[in-house]
C-alpha cells in the first residue's frame, strides 16, 4: 500500500526568475491552477491522502495554499465566487500535509533524503510538480502504483525523448520485462548524459514510487561534479543490488520547468477546457 507521496518543492526556479522571486515555480499557474495542486490531485487520485512536501526559504506559499483562506473564505459564502474555491477545499479535506525544509541545495537526491522523517520505513511516491501529466484514464501515479504492485521494488516513470535532449535529463539503459512492451528491469542509468554516451533514448520523468531502503543508499551516495546528491544515482546502485523498474507511462508530459514546456501546457489545458 503506498500512502505517502513526497514533493520535492525547495528549487529556486530561476528559469522563471524574476516571476520566481517571491513566489515559488511550484505555485505558477497552467491556468488558475498552480502546478502543485495538479501534482497534489494526482497523488490523491491515486489513493495517497498524505503529502510531504520538502520546501525551502521563501516556499510559504505552498502551505498557505494547502490550508484554509478563513477570511477570504467567508468574504465568498453565498457569492457566486464561492465555486472557485470549491475544488481545493476538497482537496485540503481529504489530504494531511507534512512539511520539511531542505537547508541546502545539494540535489534531488539529498531533497528526497531530507524527506525522510516525514516517510519513514515505507514504500512512497515522489512527484515532481513541474513535470505536468495528463491522462486519459488513471494517473501516472496510479499507473506506477500498479506496476509496483506487480513487483514490489522501486519504480521510475519514462519516456522517450528525442536523442538531442539526453542531456536534460536521467536516461536509462534496460531490458524489456517478459510479456510486456512498457515495463523495462532497469541495467543502466546515467545523470543527463550527451548524446553521444547516452546509453538510450530513454527519459526519467518526475515520477517515482521508491523503496525505503533508497534512503541508506542515498546516505552512501558521493556528490556529483556540481556537488549535488542524484537520485538517478542512488537508483542505479538499487538497480544492481536488488531490481528496479522502469515504466513508459500513457500520457502527456509537460516539461513546466522550462518557458516552453509552460506554453505548451497552458495551451493544451487551455484548448482542452474549450477556453480557446
Ligand atoms: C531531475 C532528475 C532527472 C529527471 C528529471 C525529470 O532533474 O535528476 O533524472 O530526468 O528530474 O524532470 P531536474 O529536472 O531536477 O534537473
Amino acid at each position: 500500500m503506498i500512502k505517502k507521496c513526497l514533493f520535492p518543492a525547495a528549487g529556486y526556479g530561476t528559469r522563471f526568475l524574476p516571476a520566481t522571486k517571491a513566489v515559488p515555480k511550484e505555485m505558477l499557474p497552467i491556468l488558475t491552477k498552480p502546478l502543485m495542486q495538479y501534482g497534489v490531485e494526482e497523488a490523491l487520485s491515486a489513493g495517497i491522502t498524505n503529502m510531504a512536501i520538502v520546501t525551502g526559504r521563501g516556499k510559504r506559499a505552498i502551505e498557505d495554499h494547502f490550508d484554509n483562506a478563513f477570511e477570504l473564505e467567508s468574504q465568498l459564502s453565498g457569492t457566486s465566487k464561492e465555486s472557485y474555491l470549491k475544488d481545493i477545499k476538497e482537496i485540503i479535506k481529504k489530504s494531511t500535509f507534512t512539511y520539511v525544509r531542505q537547508k541546502k541545495m545539494l540535489g534531488l537526491g539529498h531533497a528526497i533524503l531530507t524527506g525522510e522523517p516525514l516517510i519513514g520505513d515505507e514504500p512512497f511516491a515522489v512527484v515532481l510538480a513541474d513535470d505536468l501529466c495528463d491522462c486519459d484514464e488513471d494517473g501516472v501515479i496510479s499507473q506506477m502504483i500498479e506496476v509496483y504492485n506487480q513487483y514490489q521494488c522501486s519504480v521510475i516513470a519514462i519516456e522517450e525523448v528525442p536523442m538531442n535532449q539526453t542531456s536534460k535529463y536521467g536516461i536509462i539503459a534496460g531490458n524489456l520485462v517478459d510479456n510486456s512492451d512498457d515495463t523495462y528491469r532497469v541495467t543502466d542509468m546515467v545523470e543527463k548524459p550527451k548524446e553521444e554516451s547516452a546509453p538510450s533514448n530513454m527519459a526519467i520523468i518526475g515520477r517515482y514510487i521508491l523503496t525505503p531502503d533508497i534512503f541508506n543508499i542515498l546516505k552512501s551516495i558521493r556528490p556529483d561534479k556540481n556537488g549535488e546528491i542524484q537520485i538517478t544515482d542512488a537508483l542505479l546502485v538499487q538497480a544492481k543490488q536488488s531490481k528496479v523498474i522502469a515504466y513508459k507511462f500513457k500520457g502527456r508530459r509537460f516539461d513546466c520547468g522550462g518557458i516552453e514546456g509552460f506554453i505548451q501546457a497552458t495551451n493544451y489545458f487551455a484548448k482542452k477546457q474549450g477556453i480557446i
